[in-house]
């Protein structure tokens, strides 16, 4: 992929997701940069927010789990022990500390792995439940991602997709619309359109949910 690649790119006239453009190869490195400090900066702050996601989740035992962009783990120890969780992730420095959480909380329901979440090797139907927890908003083509994720996801699975997107507030949203070309060096952009992610992805949520603190992330879940 180019370094600059378009957001738009599965669809011609589709309408911009984001001020930003930059290509994978951009946020590999800019993750490769923050794995070691990655659990203290986006750890607490974001921790809230994955909690909820997992209590309304609710994973049943024997479930097989894909989270995408799993980054150093963080994760990975408050799913159910009895259900079974594979990882992936661009970045290697983010998935040794994965690794190293694996090893030192015995995770032995749980495989990590190096991917590009716009081209998954899985087969089509692998899995039960198909859940990116704030990484939608840092992949170039979020598109993509969810097509990929869907494909993956069994029928009658659940693609779960949390996640902060442009404020329907229109201060807020300026705010957000000029930052984010500074934010995508420390790993995200602050205005991705949920209405035209939805829309340009073809995801029908059954529920759109609003968690974190503050109350600015949404927890996305579309069954399919
Ligand atoms: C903000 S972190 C989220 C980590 C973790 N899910 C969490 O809850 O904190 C985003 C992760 O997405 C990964 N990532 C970025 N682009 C990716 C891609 N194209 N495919 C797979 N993972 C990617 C990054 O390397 C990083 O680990």
């Amino acid at each position: 992929m180019s370094l600059f690649e378009q957001q738009t790119q599965h669809s011609g006239n589709a309408k911009a997701l984001s001020v930003t453009h930059y290509g994978t190869e951009f946020m590999h490195m800019v993750y490769q940069n923050i794995a070691k400090v990655y659990d203290y900066t986006y750890g607490p702050t974001l921790h809230p927010g994955r909690i909820e996601a997992l209590e309304k989740m609710r994973i049943r035992p024997g479930t097989h789990v894909l989270e995408v962009g799993v980054g150093t783990g963080i994760n990975l120890g408050m799913y159910p022990r009895a259900a079974r969780i594979t990882g992936i992730d661009l970045s290697s420095r983010m998935l040794q500390k994965a690794n190293q959480r694996i090893a030192d909380k015995g995770l032995t329901n749980c495989d990590v792995m190096e991917m590009d979440a716009t081209k998954m090797t899985f087969a089509d139907d692998s899995f039960d439940v198909v859940y990116a927890p704030y990484v939608i908003s840092v992949v170039p083509n979020p598109v993509a991602v969810a097509r990929e994720m869907y494909r993956v996801c069994r029928p009658g699975g659940r693609v779960v997709i949390l996640n902060h997107f442009k404020s329907a507030n229109p201060l807020m949203s300026k705010i957000e619309t000029a930052i984010s070309p500074m934010t995508v060096h420390i790993g995200f952009k602050a205005d991705l359109d949920l209405p035209g992610f939805l829309e340009q992805a073809g995801l029908s949520p059954v529920s759109l949910e609003k968690v974190n603190v503050p109350k600015i992330w949404t927890l996305i879940t579309v069954v399919k």
